[in-house]
């Protein structure tokens, strides 16, 4: 009998207990997998299993027989300190909590390694989607030369709601956080601070080291209109928020998140409602997609399970992974190419002098027109565009 723990019992923690309550995976493993404690500040008399609740992390860090936790509390304290605890105490943690993983992630690993046991994090990126596993596993013949992502189930399901439903922005999210998707801080959605953890971790894997997400410029979707929507259908193109890295020629990372304008032949741009994907460009491989649900109790606590259960069958690794701080060097932001989408209110001799003879579309605001500029520095376009004050979003072509 293998005896677990879980820490939280919110969406996705009570998705894993389900998980393991439900389903027999003796066959898988060789043993009876028991949820003997969860930890959770709130009381639960009502659960038919109310006698395995703690609020007093000790019944657990304490107990020689949990073996496995799943930590799916979410935030940064005290889900760091137990996780550290546990991991020096000898326990495999898995985890869903990507600003962990992003911002502690070295040091839990290295603890982890001299420990002789695992950290998993699956979960972290991409919800149910395999894509750490992949990464570190089946991809690992390859040079990881891009990745591109919708990693947001919250802001994908918005701008879904945006271009297939014409949705105001405010109704969308309330109806991604009525559905359980949005964190519980939506700006860590909407400003695309949780991709941009996502991206770091994906970076991380990709590179072997340890990428900080406080190096990656990031945007969210606050500021995408209905009308930008409009101008991405006369464009072939549709608007998604896209956690973007690629490992240059010269052995650099470049890292972004960004709204970005997609054309529709690209597979990305048909990622609909909370699903996320990300395209991996392997060097001998090429384009693989992995894709699924991003969010939601059932697709997390999948992920979250699944190493649960691949640590009761291995409790350790013969080559930890170990992610090393400061070795990764990131290429100047002001230098990565880019084509842009414009909209302005800027004459047509202005829009020539600046960005030569592009195609103008208009008929969507009054007095206002749209453009695709030609691939140029970002730190170009924001001197000509500075000149025109026009509202641009990144586009990202299949050659990007
Ligand atoms: N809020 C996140 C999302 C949850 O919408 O993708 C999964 O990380």
């Amino acid at each position: 009998m293998a005896k677990i723990a879980i820490l939280g019992f919110g969406t996705v923690g009570s998705g894993v207990f389900d998980i393991f309550d439900q389903s027999d995976f003796q066959r898988k493993t060789g043993e009876v997998i028991e949820v003997k404690r969860v930890l959770d500040i709130r009381d639960f008399p009502d659960h038919p299993k109310k006698e395995i609740f703690t609020k007093d992390f000790n019944d657990i860090v304490n107990d020689d027989e949990i073996s496995v936790v799943a930590e799916t509390m979410g935030g940064l304290h005290p889900a760091y300190e137990f996780t550290k605890a546990l991991l020096e105490a000898g326990k495999c943690v898995t985890t869903s909590n990507k600003e962990l993983v992003a911002t502690y992630g070295p040091e839990l690993l290295r603890i982890a390694a001299e420990k002789n046991v695992r950290y998993l994090f699956e979960a972290s990126v991409g919800g149910g989607i395999p894509v750490i596993r992949p990464l570190s596993a089946c991809l690992q013949a390859n040079k990881i030369e891009k990745i591109a992502g919708i990693l947001n189930g919250t802001t994908n399901f918005i701008l879904t709601q945006m271009i297939e439903e014409g949705s105001e922005f405010e109704d969308a999210l309330s109806e991604a956080q009525r559905r359980g998707y949005a964190e519980r801080n939506p700006a860590a959605d909407i400003e695309g601070h949780d991709a941009c953890r996502k991206i770091a971790i994906l970076s991380s894997m990709a590179t072997g080291d340890f990428v900080d997400y406080n190096d990656i410029p990031t945007e969210g979707i606050c500021d995408i209109t209905l009308n930008d929507v409009k101008y991405a259908e006369k464009l072939g193109s549709a608007i998604k928020l896209i956690g973007y890295a690629e490992q240059t020629d010269s052995g650099e990372l470049y890292a972004c998140v960004a709204p970005m304008m997609i054309k529709k032949s690209i597979p990305l741009s048909g990622v609909r409602d909370v699903f996320n994907a990300v395209m991996v460009t392997g060097n001998y491989l090429g384009d693989a997609m992995f894709y699924g649900r991003g969010a939601g109790k059932e697709a997390t606590a999948s992920a979250v399970s699944a190493d649960v259960i691949d640590m009761v069958k291995t409790k350790t690794s013969a080559h930890p992974l170990i992610w090393e701080e400061g070795k990764v060097k990131m290429l100047n932001p002001a230098e990565k190419e880019w084509s842009y989408f414009v909209r302005t209110t800027a004459d047509k001799t202005k829009i020539a002098e600046l960005f030569g003879n592009v195609e103008l579309i208009s008929g969507v605001a009054e007095g206002e027109v749209g453009f695709v500029s030609e691939k140029m520095s970002e730190k170009e376009f924001a001197e000509r565009n500075a000149q025109l004050g026009g509202a641009a979003i990144k586009v990202l072509q299949a050659n990007d």
